[in-house]
């Protein structure tokens, strides 16, 4: 097949909603600094005994669903997480077996933030190539299982989700060629630590100053790939970190008025390779984007590390 589209998309959030004022109880800061440099209002938070599969199988479950296609149709499976703590077996031999999936390839993928459009890709290039028909492509975060609670420049920030997307074979290009890439000189900026239990640190003013100067130019650059321009597009899904680093994007980018853009960071806080699918997920649940219209999917994190691509709303 020369290409692929996304046919489904399902996602899930837990139930538990961490709000400012609650964040305000555990350590100094208030709802309005939170709202002032994040925009973030509120954040879900899986409970103790949920876990990265849980969330992964529940997100993975509605897009399937939604594809009315059965488990034995899906060939690959691959989870963007990198606050999963099992490391084996996978968070997608898991998802298989939740689901039913009796022989798929299954495997997990961590490019931090950048994870899920980095496995858009990968599946992609593997449906092209013939390797199977219809993929499970997952992003998945339990962050808060990563957060310090007692250092306030990171808890107020994370959250917990899922997002996923059925992927599968298709004539037209529904999945544009990917830009990605990554800067070496800024490994150390996004990091989890791992002394007396693995945390979430970052550099935060050295991510807001790079992703504000270079994200304009990859997501032309995906557009381009996509034979587009960025007026081109319907809407535009970034990595939901930081809503002061969405609009700062998109004003660089110049955009119609009628361009739908993703802000789920206001209710679901940063999900980390999570927030792409979650945030796409909603949009198209709430038909806020039209169907076949062109989407541009712009990730970053941890590396750093980007990845992009313009997708074919399902
Ligand atoms: N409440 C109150 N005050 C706070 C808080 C808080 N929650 N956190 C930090 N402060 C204080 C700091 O201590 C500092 O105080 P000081 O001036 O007395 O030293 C002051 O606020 C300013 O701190 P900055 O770190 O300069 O705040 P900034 O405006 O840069 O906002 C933020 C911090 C939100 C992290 C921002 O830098 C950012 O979003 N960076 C990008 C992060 C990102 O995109 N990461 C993505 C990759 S990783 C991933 O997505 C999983």
């Amino acid at each position: 097949m020369p290409g692929s589209r996304i046919a489904a998309l399902g996602h899930y959030q837990p139930a538990h909603v961490l709000t400012n004022d609650d964040l305000a109880g555990m350590v100094d800061t208030s709802d309005d600094w939170i709202r002032r440099r994040t925009g973030i209002a509120t954040r879900r938070i899986a409970a103790q005994d949920e876990s990265v599969t849980d969330l992964a199988a529940a997100a993975a479950g509605k897009a399937l669903a939604v594809s009315g296609l059965q488990p034995s149709d899906i060939g690959l499976i691959t989870v963007a997480t990198c606050s999963a703590v099992d490391r084996c077996p996978s968070i997608a031999a898991q998802v298989a077996g939740r689901l039913a999936i009796p022989s798929a390839v299954a495997y997990d993928l961590n490019n931090g933030c950048a994870g899920f459009c980095t496995a858009i890709a990968g599946a992609d290039h593997a449906l092209r190539a013939g390797a199977a028909r219809h993929a499970l492509v997952i992003g998945a975060e339990k962050m808060s299982d990563v957060t310090d609670w007692s250092d306030r420049s990171t808890c107020v920030l994370l959250g917990d989700g899922a997002g996923a997307a059925v992927l599968s074979a298709d004539e037209n290009e529904g999945v544009g060629p990917v830009a990605w890439g990554s800067d070496p000189t800024r490994s150390d900026a996004v990091r989890l630590v791992d002394d007396w239990h693995p945390r979430f640190v970052q550099e935060g003013q050295t991510v807001f100053r790079w992703v504000t100067t270079e994200l304009p130019a990859i997501a032309r650059d995906a557009c381009h790939r996509a034979g587009l321009t960025p007026a081109d597009l319907a809407g535009i899904v970034t990595h939901q970190a930081n809503l002061r680093i969405i609009e700062a994007v998109i004003r660089q980018l110049d955009l119609p008025k009628d361009v739908i853009v993703a802000k789920d960071v206001v209710d679901s806080g940063n999900t980390s390779a999570a927030s792409v699918p979650l945030a796409l997920s909603k949009l198209t649940e709430r038909g806020d984007i039209p169907s076949d219209s062109p989407v541009l999917l712009l990730a970053f994190g941890g590396g750093l590390s980007w990845a992009g691509q313009v997708v074919t709303c399902p």
